[in-house]
């Protein structure tokens, strides 16, 4: 008798035990309607021309149907392509094209997510045996799909053989007629096919679970019981979870089959412990060798190891350790596993190059070449020691880093990706660089902010002090009155110290600088690109006919002529411009414009040295990470006041730069870290270098500087504003008026500490050295259009990848940089790379007790130090294996009978939280334990205990 193909098997069983159930649970069929259905789906292909050579896609849920589906186009002799239609229409349309189908089968539930004309196979009857299409063993079965190194899927092509030698008196599952298999993994796993064919070819009964029992531990394992299941396959990952919550959920089970990755020693002795099932087997095996192919049975586990071994070859298949020359390794060495005999594949569907790389000759025979390290034990069983390459297993599935690279660069904007697998907790993480862009987004984004935000309630208050959108960038809040108030006397005081009589101010407001000081110049022009400010300006000036008001854009000089002001003003408006190099555009326009021994004031600078600490004293709660977080995703152009002295190397026009701290006593964000600059154009005539003394002086200030020659300096004077203790800045503003003097005051080398000038009122002060530095510009300033990338870029991609990609290959965090780290013979630097961006940089706490456990409990799942209410639980790590993690805590710590809530509908700590509270589960905190937890909960959150 010639061998039988898989189908040929099956029927043979259904004319054995034709009433037997085949299918339990999702489409419950006995074997007589399992075989007759798919009959008729065999005949409706055969009468579609699908025959012998064809390849039909099957997209429908784990069900009876799916396994008629597949059935019937391997009775009519085609291969099937199993599709799970829960993945993203895009991919399901990629894997279609890329498999070039024949036909895809599914119900209409499903039609509309497949591409082309599907045929459903709703209402389905029975029907006699289709005609023979003379199918042979080494024909192929099915395309098994899984991740690709070189950025595209393969698709493995199992031939019937391949598939009996795994489920027919393979001698290590043994599978009778009276097993109750599980079918509860991905069909588009290849463990699918051994619970499906395992069960159907012994005539046994295949209990298929649905989704949401699969992503909740405790109801799984109440339905292993109740169900009495006796053979069963699970990921590594999943057994890990299932151990952790429910260790003796298997206690009732015959055979339990753990793999797809390294299987823990920890969760394998829970699991013993609690409740061991007949056999505990670790089966071992790549697709492309059909599913097992190295199985161990755990009986126990010594105390020191960490995982399990891999063991022996399962009948069928010979196994080879070889060196990289392709020769067998020495006994205790570790080589790479090279897999031959009945179950490797026929190769990759339409991949010969994939297909010659990876199945070779080795002495006559055809070896699958693994990738996956091992070595021989001292009792021949093999250890598993990894991969050589960069593939990885996440949740069961085989992931390239490579593929995810591929799809994350095919997206418009990414100019560079680079993929890591991490292992604990494991996921995905991938840092991109984006494609360069200009400053037009920039811009744009802050004339809406202004617009539409910022100037909305222009129309209150006083329209000769409007300080409409000063806010603190801690609270939010309108910066006080009164601060304010001393902020503009002292700008305004600064600027009639240039003794301005032509002025040209760039992004005047709401004219708090323009109103005082327009009446006592000839000319007064302000620009501004925001409509709205202007409009409200406008009345204000309505008596001054030397005011001229414009509305563009900064760098927006047009008819503007050669040499008409003496003064251009930019106060507390860099920071919204989109670069450094932007600014030095508006500069050299702005140096134009003016009279020779002008001037450009540019006011209220935020300063980079300070940048750190900035993020520091605005609250970020993150630590170390979220405050270089905040640093590389600051929206706003922060800038080293090094760069002004050093301005002359670029513009020769430029004769003199000053940095000077904001006067004021105020004890807020503008004195502390930020700073005005005054650029003088032409040569200046000032008096020689001071003589400089170092802080601390030789006894009091006023005693020692009053016996010294003006001009003189002082030097690295702790800045009390920033360092705790030390010297006001104003103390020494004062005592220069004391002592009959004027002082400048700017950064010391370290800008904690400041250096002060002291010069006759009358004469100029010292000649600020000017500077030429190695630097570029872009060196002396964060990079807004990047931190804008930065922001939107990561979810953006995550949106686009979900979208087209399964689950498993969307990073969990998608971190974008400038420039990829590079090791010295310029290969991608791995370890140089920055912790992934988990989370928005700056902390939103808990306000409530739920949403306090809520959060602590999805920190602890996803392994990271805090999460804010607003994170988004698939955005810094989650995926449904921890969501079902995240549910069982807080089963434990709300209430046991807690419903699965859809973290996929609600994910953020706030939303899940403010569910549990309309389901009432916060007060469902039950039992001493929990009431005390409750307690210490709310004493946190400052709520009554
Ligand atoms: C914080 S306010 C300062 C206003 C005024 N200079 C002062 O000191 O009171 C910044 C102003 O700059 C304007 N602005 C910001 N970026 C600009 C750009 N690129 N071009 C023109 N105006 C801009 C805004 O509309 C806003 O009115």
């Amino acid at each position: 008798m010639t061998a039988p193909c898989l189908h040929e098997v099956v029927s043979r069983q259904a004319g054995r035990t034709p009433d037997a159930t085949a299918i339990d649970g999702v489409g419950t069929l006995t074997y007589r309607e399992l075989d007759r259905r798919a009959n008729a789906v065999a005949q409706l292909l055969q009468a579609r021309g699908i025959g012998r050579g064809s390849l039909v896609a099957v997209c429908l849920p784990r069900s009876g149907d799916l396994v008629v589906a597949m059935l019937g186009v391997l009775k009519a002799g085609a291969a099937y392509l199993p599709i799970d239609p829960a993945l993203p229409p895009t991919r399901i349309a990629f894997l279609c094209a890329d498999a070039a189908v024949s036909l895809a089968l599914t119900s209409r539930r499903w039609s509309d997510r497949l591409p082309g004309d599907p045929l459903c196979l709703d209402g389905l009857s029975e029907k006699d045996d289709p005609p023979d299409p003379g199918t042979t063993p080494s024909a192929p079965a099915c395309v098994m799909y899984t991740s690709g190194s070189t950025g595209r899927p393969l698709g493995s092509v199992i031939p019937h053989r391949a598939v009996l030698r795994l489920v027919r008196g393979n001698g290590f599952v043994p599978i009778t007629a009276t097993d109750r298999v599980a079918h509860a993994s991905n069909i588009c796993f290849d463990a699918s096919t051994f619970e499906i064919w395992g069960a159907l070819a012994a005539g046994a009964c295949l209990v298929v679970f649905p989704d949401e029992l699969v992503l909740d531990p405790r109801s799984f394992a109440a339905e292993l019981r109740s169900r009495r299941i006796s053979s069963l396959w699970l990921t590594s990952a999943y057994f890990d979870l299932i151990g952790a919550t429910v260790p003796d959920a298997f206690a009732t089970v015959d055979q339990l089959l753990v793999g797809g990755d390294t299987v823990h020693a920890s969760t394998v002795r829970a699991v013993l412990a609690a409740g061991r099932p007949g056999r505990l087997l670790n089966a071992y095996g790549p697709t492309e060798n059909t599913v097992f192919s190295a199985w161990y049975e755990v009986r126990d586990v010594p105390p020191h190891a960490v995982t399990v071994p891999i063991g022996f070859p399962v009948p069928g298949t010979e196994i080879q350790l070889l060196d990289d020359r392709l020769r067998p390794v020495g006994p205790d060495e570790v080589g790479e596993l090279y897999l031959g005999g009945e179950g490797l594949a026929l190769g990759y569907h339409r991949r010969p190059d994939a297909t010659a790389a990876r199945f070779v000759a080795v002495a006559g025979a055809r070896l699958f070449r693994t990738g996956d390290l091992g070595r021989y034990r001292q009792d021949g069983a093999l250890d598993h020691l990894g991969r050589r390459d960069r593939q990885v297993k996440l949740r069961g599935f085989r992931v390239e880093p490579a593929e995810v690279e591929a799809a994350l660069t095919a997206r418009p904007g990414v100019a560079q990706a680079v993929v890591v697998a991490r292992r604990e907790p494991a996921r995905l993480d991938a840092w991109v660089v984006p494609e360069r862009a200009t400053g037009e987004g920039v811009v744009g984004q802050w004339r809406r902010l202004y617009d539409e935000v910022t100037y909305r309630g222009i129309d209150g208050g006083d329209p000769r002090f409007n300080i409409t959108g000063w806010v603190s960038s801690y609270t939010g809040e309108p910066l006080p009155e009164a601060e304010m108030r001393e902020q503009v006397e002292q700008t305004v005081a600064r600027l009639r110290e240039l003794r301005p009589r032509r002025v040209l101010e760039i992004g005047c407001g709401t004219g708090l600088l323009l109103l005082p000081l327009a009446s006592e110049t000839e000319t007064y022009w302000g620009t501004d690109f925001s409509a709205v400010a202007l409009a409200g300006l406008g009345p204000q000036v309505a008596g001054l006919p030397q005011v001229r008001l414009l509305n563009r854009r900064a760098d927006d000089f047009s008819g503007i002529a050669g040499e008409t002001f003496d003064l251009v003003v930019l106060n507390s408006v860099v920071q919204h411009f989109p670069s450094v190099h932007y600014l030095l555009r508006v500069l050299r326009k702005a140096v134009r414009v003016l009279r020779p021994g002008g001037a450009i004031f540019l006011g209220d600078l935020r300063s980079l040295p300070l940048l750190e600490e900035f993020h520091r004293s605005a609250g970020s709660r993150r630590g170390r990470q979220a405050v270089a977080e905040g640093v590389r995703q600051e929206p706003e152009l922060v800038l080293d006041p090094d760069l002004f002295p050093a301005l002359a190397q670029w513009f020769p026009e430029i004769g003199d730069a000053r940095v000077q701290l904001r006067r004021g006593w105020a004890d807020n964000e503008l004195t502390h870290f930020r700073y005005d600059v005054v650029l003088r154009i032409g040569d200046q005539a000032g008096t020689g270098e001071p003589e400089w003394l170092d802080w601390p002086l030789d006894g009091e200030p006023a005693d020692v500087l009053r016996g010294l020659v003006p001009p003189f300096g002082v030097r690295g004077v702790p800045n009390a504003r920033l360092a705790g203790s030390g010297v006001h800045p104003e103390e020494f503003w004062r005592l220069a008026e004391r002592l009959g003097l004027a002082a400048e005051i700017g950064w010391s080398a370290d800008p904690h500490a400041f250096d002060a000038v002291f010069h006759h009122p009358g004469t100029p002060a010292p000649a600020s050295p000017q500077r030429t530095s190695a630097r570029r510009p872009a060196d002396y300033a964060t990079d807004p259009i990047f931190a804008e990338q930065a922001r939107t870029l990561g979810p953006r991609l995550r949106r686009e990848l979900a979208a087209s990609l399964p689950d498993h290959l969307v990073p969990s965090v998608i971190t974008v940089l400038p420039r990829l780290p590079l090791t010295s013979n310029g290969k991608v630097d791995l370890d140089a790379l920055p912790e992934p961006a988990l989370g928005a940089p700056t902390l939103q706490p808990a306000r409530s007790v739920t949403e306090r456990a809520v959060a602590e409990i999805w920190a602890r799942v996803l392994g990271v130090p805090e999460v804010s209410v607003a994170d988004n639980f698939f955005d810094i790590g989650g995926n449904s294996l921890k969501a079902a993690q995240v549910i069982e805590e807080l089963r434990r710590t709300f209430d046991p009978r807690l419903p699965l809530v859809r973290l996929f509908d609600l994910p953020t700590v706030r939303a899940f939280s403010a569910a549990l509270d309309d389901r009432g589960c916060t007060p469902g905190f039950s039992g001493e334990r929990n009431r005390g937890r409750l307690r210490r909960a709310r004493r946190r959150v400052g709520e009554p205990g």
